[in-house]
């Protein structure tokens, strides 16, 4: 138990809940009857949820998924093979996962009327702005699956988005091309018909590298869950309130086109190019430290870690390989990075605020490598994201569950009586 004294009144007894890795919460539900709120301004200090699904220690840089370490999971796992593990608690048998990425194959397609939906897009729109309205528009095609006390329509649903989220992106950067949409192959995996379907021409005819396709499966997989994160969190939200998951996936997707969240891949590449050149680092790194400069080093400081982002770590490698795959050598853009990575890190400001570069601050060097353009950076986040929304999601609604409803700190003005416009 916890106890809470407020000056010099009777202490306030809290219950403290364990976890089972990790800080205890203490629950202060109660505090409401006793005239208080808690405050916690963008939730530093606050647990909004109990999840057995991911765990991340900030301070030592450790990302758990279900218990296994990104690292391991990178290196030996594959992207569906983690959706399987997000959404159901454990690794898959050899038997479970055929099931399991035939399930996915089952729902690779996309109705023709949700295909017409593009065609009422400029081409110049924002792929973002494509995704947030067509995965919203989900809705309006399955109403025969949208009761979320379900547990086989909650399950039919993930597998839905998993399924058509790499169709729709892939779709969004077509319909900005001009190019007829292309189907996914049964002889692709999730990665390569992704590429497939993004660079293919018209005719189909196009040889996916399996190198590329082993690092696209990685940076989908590296983005597929991080606790309770912005977008994360918005999912739970609109979730709370009995919203179909299609709905609560595009508020999702809009949570995270924010350049501090998901938006910030795209904004680390928009970073390098105003910087220019490696002799403008210093100048940016001065303009960072500066209080009353908006700019911040995108890429860089995370909420949570307060060390190395892990997946930044396997980012950097992926980038290593890829750009050896493609035979670029020196890339400018990846040599200011690493540049700007190295002063950062010896800088007192970074290192006393404990700020290091997180997932984003590599992957657009990697996507922009492989030819995907930077509006596109943040639909392949929302790709590698929604196993984990979905997952969150499940995980709230499978349980009785309450309508999430912050209070505030009210500082406006107190009761006063209508003044008629004549005497104002
Ligand atoms: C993602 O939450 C998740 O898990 C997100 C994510 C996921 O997988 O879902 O990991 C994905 O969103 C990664 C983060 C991507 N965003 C960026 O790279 C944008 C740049 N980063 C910053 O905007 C910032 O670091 C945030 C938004 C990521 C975190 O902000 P916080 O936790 O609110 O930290 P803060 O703003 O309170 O910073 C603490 C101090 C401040 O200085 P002081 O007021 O103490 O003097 O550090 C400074 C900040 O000014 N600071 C930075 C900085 N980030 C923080 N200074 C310069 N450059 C930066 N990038």
């Amino acid at each position: 138990m916890a106890s809470l004294t407020v000056d010099s009144k009777d202490p306030i007894e809290l219950p403290v809940h364990a976890a089972s890795v990790g800080p205890d919460v203490i629950d202060v539900s109660e505090l409401t009857n006793q005239g208080y709120f808690t405050y916690d301004p963008g939730f530093v200090s606050t647990a909004s949820c109990n999840s057995n699904i991911t765990y991340i220690d900030g301070d030592e840089g450790i990302l758990l998924h279900c218990g296994y370490p990104i690292e391991q999971l990178a290196e030996r796992s594959d992207f569906l093979e983690l959706c399987y593990l997000l959404l159901n608690g454990e690794l898959p048998s050899a038997t479970e996962k055929d099931d399991f990425v035939g399930e996915i194959r089952r729902h690779s397609k996309v109705d023709d009327q949700l295909r017409n939906f593009f065609t009422g897009f400029r081409r110049d729109a924002h792929p973002m702005a494509m995704m947030c309205g067509v995965v919203g528009a989900l809705a309006a095609f399955y109403h025969n699956s949208l009761d979320i006390t379900d547990a086989s329509h909650r399950r039919d649903t993930a597998h839905r988005l998993i399924a058509k989220m790499p169709i729709l992106a892939a779709m969004s950067r077509r319909h900005a091309l001009g190019l007829p949409f292309i189907d996914p192959r049964d002889d692709l995996g999730y990665a390569g018909n992704f590429l497939h379907m993004m660079f293919a021409p018209a005719d189909g005819d196009y040889e996916v590298n399996p190198v590329l396709a082993r690092a696209f499966d990685r940076i989908f997989l590296l983005h597929a869950d991080h606790e309770q994160n912005a977008s994360t969190s918005t999912v739970r939200l609109a979730g709370s309130t009995g919203a179909n998951p299609y709905a609560c996936i595009a508020a999702g997707i809009a949570a995270l086109w924010g350049p501090a969240h998901g938006g910030a891949n795209e904004a680390v590449l928009n970073m390098l190019a105003e910087i220019g050149t490696p002799e403008n680092i210093g100048k940016f790194v001065k303009r960072a430290k500066d209080p009353d400069d908006p700019f911040r080093i995108m890429g860089f400081g995370h909420r949570v870690y307060k060390n190395y982002d892990p997946r930044a770590r396997v980012m950097q490698q992926t980038c290593r390989e890829v750009l050896d795959e493609l035979g670029v050598e020196n890339d400018p853009t990846l040599q200011m990075a690493q540049q700007l990575e190295r002063i950062a890190l010896e800088d007192e400001y970074f290192v006393d605020r404990r700020l290091y570069p997180n997932v984003d601050f590599y992957s657009g060097i990697i996507l922009r490598a492989i030819g995907i353009p930077e509006d596109m950076f943040t639909v392949i986040f929302t790709t590698g994201r929604t196993p984990g929304w979905i997952a969150h999601w499940c995980e709230m609604v499978a349980v009785p569950y309450k309508i999430g409803r912050p209070r505030q700190l009210y500082t406006g003005a107190s009761r006063r009586d209508f003044v008629p416009i004549e005497k104002r």
